[in-house]
């Protein structure tokens, strides 16, 4: 964790990733949001994070949990190489970056890869859902607000599922959203 931290905090000035005034703070928050998700989804072998940005939640989990596989979805090529880059530093295996937004990547994986689907700080988070053609084989997690998480919650595609909402540590309007395929009944908490 420390030494992403020093890496992050060392191309955060060349790649604008995170909060630079309140550095510290932001990294502390969003390393304790990708552990909040990775036990709230165990047990899982592989996830595929979209919009992963700096690294969170996708490379986070993985330096919390090396034996898992993962993927990360990212865009926009500067912070595609900055995951590439940070990959290869610390030294991780079974972890890839897919440069490219995710109805490219949506295109390219349809055969069954994943076990669960992450993504924090995206809109449209259904579309993740409504284009999944089988290859998410256990379900979701999104980090949501207060509206969005209600929205979600109506779907019809995410009403078969069984779906929970935990509140995300330290703050009282966001929420991890997470989508169980596996459960036929939405029981939300
Ligand atoms: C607000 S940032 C959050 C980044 C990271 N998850 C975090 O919390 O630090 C959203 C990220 O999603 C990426 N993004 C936006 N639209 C996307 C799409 N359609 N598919 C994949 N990634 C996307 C952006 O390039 C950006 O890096």
């Amino acid at each position: 964790m420390e030494r992403f931290r020093e890496i992050l905090r060392r191309e955060n000035r060349k790649y604008n990733l995170i909060s630079r005034i309140s550095f510290n703070e932001t990294f502390e928050f969003l390393w304790t949001l990708s552990s909040q998700i990775l036990v709230a989804l165990e047990p899982f072998s592989s996830l595929v994070d979209i919009g992963s940005g700096a690294g969170f939640p996708g490379l986070a989990i993985k330096i919390l949990s090396p034996e898992k596989r993962l993927l990360l979805v990212e865009p926009k090529a500067k912070r595609a190489l900055f995951l590439k880059r940070t990959i290869l530093e610390l030294g991780l295996k079974e972890i890839n970056v897919f440069k490219g937004d995710f109805s490219l990547f949506h295109k390219k994986f349809c055969n069954g890869e994943f076990d669960y689907l992450s993504s924090m700080g995206i809109k449209k988070k259904e579309s993740f859902i409504r284009e999944n053609c089988g290859y998410i084989r256990k379900g979701f997690c999104f980090v949501t607000g207060e509206k969005e998480t209600s929205r979600l919650l109506l779907l019809k595609k995410i009403k078969k599922y069984n779906s929970n909402v935990v509140k995300v540590h330290g703050k009282d309007k966001l929420f991890l959203v997470i989508i169980r395929k596996d459960g036929k009944n939405n029981s939300n908490s």
